[in-house]
């Protein structure tokens, strides 16, 4: 059986107010925009303990810290795969 990809956002108030408030949306539409709701766990965390170094997320375990939108994208398209998603 396929693994999923487990996507951790961080949703400690820190991270929360200095991004990842937007950037949970954003990663939903990337989801649902390449249809990938199926590959992946998505959920909240709380605070990673890295609150110097966020807003971040976690993906199957490895840190990202320092998020914006443009950087979320670049990281999910890295991960999985360059999509032609909707400019
Ligand atoms: S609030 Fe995100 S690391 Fe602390």
């Amino acid at each position: 059986m396929e693994q999923k990809v487990d996507i951790q956002i961080c949703l400690g108030s820190s991270c929360f107010s200095r991004g990842n408030k937007v950037l949970v949306r954003v990663i939903e539409q990337y989801l649902n925009e390449n249809n990938l709701r199926h590959l992946v766990h998505f959920h909240g965390a709380h605070c990673f303990s890295s609150c110097d170094k966020g807003p971040l997320m976690s993906i199957d375990g490895r840190e990202y810290q320092q998020l914006n939108e443009e950087r979320v994208r670049m990281i999910l398209n890295e991960i999985f795969g360059p999509v032609s998603s909707v400019l």
